[in-house]
């Protein structure tokens, strides 16, 4: 590790981890990433988001050097990444199916990246032990992977990667195969390691809760674009376009012509849920709030929220969300919308 040394005006700024300029990968008539242009600065935990076949893993194997761009540029801390094998970037991966082998007991497993490159026996076997100690997994060495629960397979996987000491480790849907449970404490688990370590994680998954959650900041993929990157307030309370809007969360899209009709820009604007506040009748409504009238179609309680779906006069169908202490409301009644004009969110043309 670099030696420690006074701050210049330079250095200053942040390192940057990985940077990729302008990446396009095709596969054919398939353009799996396209014009990618993106920076992960060092101990950053970076999420990529998005559907289903949106370049999301193609994009990691092309910084860990699986792949090749078509075009683009990549750079590992100020290294051209071109023409480097991927045992020769500062990266590593864990793979969603974690890939360990089945053969191997989970010390070997672990040592295994230490054994190719020529590390005596005891001293990665040491490493090993470290690193599963990282993972809270002591004792588990002469353990096959078909031995271990889904949750201890994920941090052997973990480990096998933390132990060649990569700068920026890439995970790509390493709680995929996870019950809701487990996941929930991995992440947290995950979180908690990567602070410790200071490590740089680029992490995909196409779970927006858990992307919201982990991440300093989050890059939302569609169709092999890069669509929006900011920190999880800055994607879900600002989203850009109508895509970002419903996939990051849920959001009402107001047309064109009812946001001007409120007073705001005249295009589709986007309203959370959460933000728009029911009232039975309009003298109640602080005067500073924009309003709509609606008729409750439906009423979906579910425990700590309550979802309230209403039609407005205009035929549009707006989602309420709320907590859910008032008294339910009935199906056919009249109710009145009311919510800041702040919680619109004007939206791009995707
Ligand atoms: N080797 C390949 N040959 C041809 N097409 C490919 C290849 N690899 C990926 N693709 C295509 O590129 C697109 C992006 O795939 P990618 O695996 O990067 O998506 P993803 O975002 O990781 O999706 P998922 O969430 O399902 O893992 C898809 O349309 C996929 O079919
Ligand atoms: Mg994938």
């Amino acid at each position: 590790m670099s030696a420690s040394f006074t701050p210049s005006a330079a250095s200053a700024r942040p390192t940057l981890a990985v940077r990729l300029a302008g990446v396009t990968r095709r596969f054919g008539p398939v353009t799996a990433v396209d014009g990618v242009d993106l920076e992960i600065e060092e101990g950053e935990f970076f999420a990529m988001l998005g559907p289903s076949g949106s370049g999301k893993t193609t994009c990691l194997r092309l910084v860990a050097g699986f792949d090749q761009p078509t075009s683009g540029h990549i750079e590992i801390f100020g290294e051209t990444a071109e023409g480097l094998p991927p045992y020769r970037r500062a990266v590593n991966t864990v793979f969603q199916d974690y890939a360990l082998f089945p053969h191997m007991n989970v010390g070997e497993n672990v040592a295994y990246g230490l054994k190719v490159r020529g590390v005596a026996r005891a001293d990665r076997e040491k490493a090993a032990r470290e690193a599963l100690s990282l993972v809270r997994l002591e004792g588990y060495e002469s353990r096959r992977p078909a031995q271990l629960s889904g949750g201890q397979r994920q941090r052997v996987a973990l480990a096998r990667a933390l132990v060649l000491h990569p700068r920026v480790l890439l995970l790509d849907e390493p709680l995929g195969a996870l019950d809701l449970k487990l996941r929930e404490e991995m992440q947290v688990e995950l979180k908690a390691l990567q602070r410790r370590l200071g490590l740089t994680f680029v992490f995909v998954t196409h779970d927006q809760g858990e992307a919201l959650s982990m991440a300093d900041r989050v890059a939302v993929f569609a169709d092999g674009r890069l669509v929006q990157v900011g920190t999880p307030e800055e994607v879900y309370e600002r989203p850009r376009t109508r895509f970002v809007a419903d996939f990051v969360g849920s959001s009402n899209i107001l047309p064109a012509d009812l946001a001007a009709s409120l007073g705001a820009a005249a295009v589709e604007a986007s309203l959370r849920p959460e933000r728009i506040a029911l009232f039975a009748t309009p003298t109640e409504i602080p005067g500073d709030r924009l309003r709509l009238e609606a008729t409750v179609t439906d009423v979906l309680y579910q425990g700590a929220t309550r979802r309230v779906m209403a039609r407005t006069d205009g035929g549009l169908d707006v989602v309420v969300s709320d907590a859910g202490h008032g008294p339910r409301p009935v199906l056919g009644t009249r109710v009145h919308l009311a919510f800041a004009a702040a919680a619109l969110q004007p939206l791009e043309a995707a």
